[in-house]
């Protein structure tokens, strides 16, 4: 099932397969690689943050198999890389079930792949804006049981969702049709405390691609999690978030901030 998802222009570069360049995989076109490149040279620390998002992906993932949560809901999962969310959900529980989401046609038929004879994962094709629609579609039915705690992640996809569809709203509409006990994690990057003149050519990039990127200041980031319970160390940079030895040895000139909060 396709709800509203994107279209495929190999011509066009598009953030989730230049993110998958960043992160050194290969469903990315020559338009990706050239736009990547681009948005490094223009603000040198982009692909340092991408990297270092994915290690904290793994660590919150990890640190909600701890506590016992066995079911995900992964939106805007990206383009399959090493470590996605059932590989380390599974390691601690072999039951473990995560439904993955994604609108860029690539990322979606790379995780179709991976996934074919995978059990307990599945992705869908769907915008997340559409939030009853992902909600109700049959891989989200047959896999999770929205009744029971359940660990929502919305990693580097918030960027993606323009002031004017209320990214705010929207993490507030995923979390009220989630049980108590249930986790969400969020990690954004922030261009605000730079020059303008210093973050303007990397806009530029982005502005040429599928999907323009919204920054965020930390306090706006820090509010999505107001009436949750904030896990410590709270909304920080993604490499200050539980770093754990073997993660990729970054100092982030872009702060890519990242949090963790249980649903009282
Ligand atoms: C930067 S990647 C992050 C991937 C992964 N969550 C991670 O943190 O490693 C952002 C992903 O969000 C997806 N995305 C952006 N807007 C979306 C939307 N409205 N609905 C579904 N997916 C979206 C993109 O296609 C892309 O795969």
């Amino acid at each position: 099932m396709i709800l509203h998802a994107h279209e495929l222009d190999p011509q066009v570069p598009n953030p989730a397969r230049m993110y998958d360049y960043f992160l050194g995989g290969y469903h990315n076109f020559e338009a990706d690689r050239q736009a990547a490149e681009a948005a490094e040279a223009a603000f040198p620390g982009v692909r340092a943050a991408a990297r270092a998002n994915r290690d904290f992906l793994r660590r919150a993932v990890r640190f909600l198999a701890e506590r016992g949560i066995g079911q995900f809901l992964d939106l805007g999962s990206g383009v399959p890389t090493a470590g996605n969310v059932h590989e380390i959900a599974q390691k601690a529980d072999p039951g473990a079930r995560v439904v993955y989401v994604d609108a860029e046609p690539v990322a979606v038929h790379a995780s179709e792949s991976l996934l074919a004879g995978a059990p307990g994962a599945d992705i869908l094709h769907a915008d997340i804006r559409h939030v009853e629609a992902v909600l109700s579609a049959p891989q989200v039915a047959s896999l999770l049981d929205l009744d029971r705690p359940l660990g929502l992640i919305m990693a580097a996809v918030l960027p993606y969702i323009p002031d004017a569809d209320d990214p705010a709203r929207l993490v507030r509409r995923y979390c009220a049709a989630l049980s108590p006990g249930s986790y969400v994690v969020i990690s954004h990057a922030s261009f605000d405390d730079f020059e303008q003149a210093e973050t303007d050519r990397v806009y530029d990039v982005y502005k040429a691609t599928t999907s323009m990127f919204t920054s965020r200041r930390h306090e706006r980031i820090a509010g999505w999690f107001d009436g949750l319970d904030l896990v410590d160390p709270g909304v920080v940079t993604v490499t200050e978030w539980r770093p754990e030895p073997g993660d990729t040895p970054v100092r982030l000139r872009l702060p890519h901030y990242g949090g963790v909060a249980r649903i009282p």
